[in-house]
C-alpha cells in the first residue's frame, strides 16, 4: 500500500501495525498543512508501532524521536531496522508525561491518535509540550473526538460502548480550543476535521485484531452521527 510519495508498506504488516483509525492516512493528510523540511528533529509522541514515524523519515528526511508508552523501544526497533531507518528514527520507551528529553530539543512534536490519553490536563500544553519547543517550534495533534461534547448525556446508541474514561477524554474541537486558547505559551495556528474519517475508521474496522473487531458494534450503532477526526496545530508564542 502506497502512501504519500516514498512510503510503501506491505498490506499485512500495515494491518498487523494498526492500532487504531489509520495512523498513516491521518498523517499523510496533516503533513498537507505542516511545514516539514529534512533537517528537522521530531518527536512522534504516543507513535504506537511506529507507521507514522517510518512515514515521516521515509517522505520527508527528517530526525524522528518515535516515543510510545504500550510498546517498548525494542519492538519498534525491530521494525526501524527493518525499513533500514536506524539512521533516522530512535525508538524511545516513555510516559509523555515523564519524557527524557533536553529542553527546546525538538523543531516539532506530532501526535496521531494519542494525545487525548495524556493530553487533556489543564496545564499539559504549557507544562510538558512548550518546554521542548525549539524557537518557532509546532506541536501538530490529530485526534479522534466528537462532533458534539456529549457531557452529560451519552446518547442511548452509544451507552453499550461508553465508559467514563472515554467521556474524560472524547470531547469535540471547541472544547479542545478552549483548553488550548489558555495557554500562555503557545498559539493555536490551524485546527481542522479530517477528510480521510471514515476511510480511516474503513481501514482499522478491517484489521484482524480484537480491538479493532470489537469496534465494529460501536461504529454500526454510531453510523457517522458522533464521531469525527480533527487536527490541531499551536506554535510557540
Ligand atoms: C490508539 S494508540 C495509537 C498509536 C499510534 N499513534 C497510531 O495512531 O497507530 C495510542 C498510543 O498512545 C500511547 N500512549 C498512551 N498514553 C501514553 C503516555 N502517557 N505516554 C506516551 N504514550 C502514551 C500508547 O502507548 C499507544 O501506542
Amino acid at each position: 500500500m502506497k502512501f504519500g510519495n516514498y512510503t510503501e508498506f506491505d498490506k499485512g504488516f500495515y494491518q498487523q501495525s494498526l492500532m487504531g483509525p489509520s495512523a498513516v492516512m491521518i498523517i499523510e493528510e496533516l503533513v498537507k498543512r505542516l511545514r516539514l523540511t529534512d533537517h528537522m528533529r521530531i518527536l512522534d509522541l504516543g507513535c504506537g508501532t511506529g507507521l507514522t514515524s517510518i512515514f515521516l523519515a521515509k517522505e520527508f528526511g527528517v530526525k524522528v524521536f518515535a516515543t510510545d508508552l504500550w510498546l517498548t523501544a525494542t519492538e519498534n526497533y525491530a521494525r526501524i531496522r527493518a525499513f533500514g531507518l536506524e539512521d533516522k528514527i530512535i525508538p524511545i520507551h516513555a510516559d509523555a508525561h515523564e519524557l527524557p528529553f533536553a529542553g527546546s530539543y525538538f523543531d516539532a512534536i506530532i501526535s496521531i491518535d494519542a494525545y487525548y490519553y495524556f493530553g487533556t490536563g489543564g496545564d499539559f500544553l504549557d507544562t510538558r509540550m512548550a518546554p521542548l519547543l525549539a524557537k518557532d517550534g509546532f506541536l501538530a495533534v490529530a485526534t479522534p473526538g466528537l462532533q458534539k461534547e456529549f457531557g452529560k448525556h451519552v446518547p442511548g446508541l452509544m451507552k453499550p460502548f461508553w465508559a467514563d474514561e472515554v467521556n474524560e477524554t472524547f470531547h469535540d474541537l471547541d472544547w479542545w480550543k478552549t483548553l488550548w486558547g489558555r495557554s500562555e505559551k503557545m498559539r493555536i495556528e490551524d485546527t481542522f476535521s479530517l477528510a480521510c474519517h471514515k476511510a480511516a475508521w474503513a481501514d482499522w474496522l478491517e484489521c484482524d485484531n480484537p480491538y479493532a473487531k470489537s469496534d465494529i458494534e460501536m461504529m454500526k450503532a454510531e453510523n457517522g452521527q458522533y464521531f469525527d477526526t480533527f487536527a490541531m496545530v499551536a506554535r510557540l508564542k
